[in-house]
């Protein structure tokens, strides 16, 4: 029986710098999450993911990491650190460290050894090789930042590898002294008194050891599949669980990209002593045309069903354990992505609420989810700061794409549109900070914290209902999973079954009136409306279903 406490959990995940400013510099801080605990800890949720807040040049905001054991000064100290740790513990909140150790940055000490030489002892913790015979790049891989992955050393003449930013060089696992470094590193933190890692590109770490070419044939031929799930990978997550998260009882989730459910299964079948449980990105690329993120293209509901029911029934049968998430600090937000953030915005988050808790795994919100918050709309490319979208900008004018049409491309998929500050109240820069916001909308939106937390329908306390739920019913961590109909494109309906119970839950993703029935087998049993997103509170067997509504049912 699936029974730990991250089993029936929800995770909370705070972007800081976007999260709340109290010094008026206008980039959130952890003095600022230490004010909002009673906030967080009202939702109910269990455990914080902060994304990274050491010290770093910012290039691709603290994933960059140039010092794994201090916190960058724009966030605080360490003694605010320890203080959050200690009011979270305190009211039961526990905190989750964001670790990247599939690269640093170029500032981080042990690169700034490297460059010094073949010689230099830290060379081997980076990944360099030569020049291909004409001169160029060592292989044909590109970055997820766009262009080449390898950046010439002009003093050594090799060149480094960087699968991300190119002031983030990718790191040599194969070299037992740099493993040793990072575990006893990671062990620090443990010591520390943290609750879990959420372990950045985790599944990126083991390059095949030949670098050879790919074929550049599909967007997908970029080189990923000789280093996504590699050689290594499992046997370092193994050490790495031995030495760190056994040891201090940590929970752990992997960004997992590019990965297959085999994979996921062999990352958190708990008898592999690896990690607790795993994000993969499949349900996030229904609306890549051919597996081109950079394009612009609406989802069809049969494909993101078809996803997402491979997920839960291949991971249940082996044994493995599911992240669920619909958005994230690397992703535009859900509501007009997958639903509508116009006339029914907040039928939509409850909609997309409704049906992610009902399914198998550990929930995660992303800040601002529970306010229903909406992209960024941006409408000038000077708006973005961040380095994949700008990048993203200029490769699609280099193709030969219109300006305007980049833009609307990147107002669809552009992560930034997630980053926008937290909506807390109707002060100027809706009370994130007293200062300059370091990225601002440039849309007036008046949906803010304080008014959900008024109003007693608002999405917020769906979300709060839905995380008690899951606490308090066993079946949402136990029960099977089965898809009820898996060709339609507007209605997404499926059912949980364990022991005698079942849930039951369908959304309308759809402005127009939906005929449904509950399906024949249930229609005897006692139903009890568990989450509604118009306050229904009796059911009969035919329902017409409201634009974007959604049930939870329990049948007995
Ligand atoms: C992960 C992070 C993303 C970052 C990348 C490189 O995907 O979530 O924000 O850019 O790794 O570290
Ligand atoms: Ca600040």
């Amino acid at each position: 029986m699936n029974n730990e406490w991250w089993q029936k959990g929800t995770v909370y995940q705070i972007y800081p710098r976007s999260f709340y400013d109290t010094n008026g510099d206008g980039i959130g801080d952890i003095r600022g999450i230490i004010e909002k605990l009673d906030y967080l800890a009202k939702l109910g949720v269990d455990l914080l993911w902060l994304t990274p807040m050491y010290v770093s040049p910012q290039r691709d905001n603290g994933y960059d990491i140039a010092d794994y054991f201090n916190i960058d000064p724009q966030y605080g100290t360490m003694a605010d650190f320890d203080e959050l740790l200690e009011k979270a513990h305190q009211r039961g909140l526990k905190i989750m460290m964001d670790m990247v150790v599939n690269h640093t940055s170029y500032q981080h000490h042990w690169f700034q050894e490297a460059l010094k030489g073949e010689d230099n002892p830290y060379r081997d913790y980076y990944i360099w090789k030569d020049p291909a015979a004409d001169g160029g790049p060592p292989n044909n891989w590109l970055s997820k930042f766009s262009g080449s992955a390898w950046e010439l050393d002009a003093a050594s003449g090799q060149y480094y590898l960087h699968l991300y930013e190119v002031g983030m060089p990718d790191l040599n696992w194969e070299n037992p002294k740099l493993q040793e470094e990072i575990y006893n590193m990671m062990a620090w933190w443990g010591e520390k008194g943290i609750d879990g890692f959420r372990l950045d590109v985790i599944n990126n770490i083991s390059k095949n050891p030949d670098f050879p070419n790919d074929s550049l044939a599909t967007a997908q031929d970029d080189g990923r599949k000789f280093y996504v799930d590699g050689p290594h990978v499992h046997e370092y997550l193994h050490q790495m669980n031995r030495h760190v998260f056994d040891k201090y009882g940590l929970v752990t989730v992997g960004e997992m990209s590019s990965t297959t459910p085999e994979q996921c299964i062999k990352y958190t079948n708990p008898e592999r002593e690896e990690l607790s449980m795993a994000f993969n990105f499949h349900h996030m690329k229904v609306d890549y045309p051919g597996g081109k993120k950079w394009a612009s293209a609406k989802f069809q509901l049969t494909d993101l069903k078809r996803v997402m029911t491979e997920w839960q029934l291949k991971m249940a049968a082996g044994g493995g354990w599911n992240a669920l998430f619909w958005t994230n600090h690397d992703q535009p937000r859900a509501l007009a992505r997958f639903a509508n953030d116009t006339v029914y915005r907040e039928q939509s988050a409850k909609l997309l609420a409704i049906i992610l808790f009902g399914l198998q795994g550990t929930t995660f919100i992303y800040q601002g989810e529970e306010i229903a918050m909406t992209d960024a709309n941006f409408t000038d490319i000077s708006q973005y700061d961040d380095a994949e979208s700008r990048n993203a900008y200029a490769h699609l004018l280099a193709d030969g794409v219109t300006a305007a049409d980049a833009l609307q491309i990147l107002r669809e998929k552009s992560r930034e549109n997630a980053r926008i500050p937290m909506q807390w109240d109707d002060t100027p820069h809706h009370g994130f900070t007293s200062g300059e916001p370091w990225l601002a909308p440039i849309h007036e939106d008046n949906w803010t914290v304080d008014k959900a937390l008024a109003n007693p329908d608002s999405i917020f306390y769906t979300y709060q209902h839905l995380i008690a739920l899951r606490r308090e019913h066993a079946i949402f961590a136990n029960g099977d999973f089965r898809l009820l109909d898996a060709e339609s494109e507007v209605i997404y309906d499926y059912a949980r079954e364990w022991q005698n119970e079942a849930l039951v839950v369908v959304g309308n993703f759809s402005e127009k009136e939906m005929a449904w029935h509950v399906p024949a087998q249930y229609q005897n049993k006692d139903c009890a409306i568990l989450a509604s997103n118009y306050g229904r509170e009796t059911l009969e067997n035919q329902v017409t279903l409201q634009p974007y509504e959604a049930l939870m049912l329990h049948l007995k």
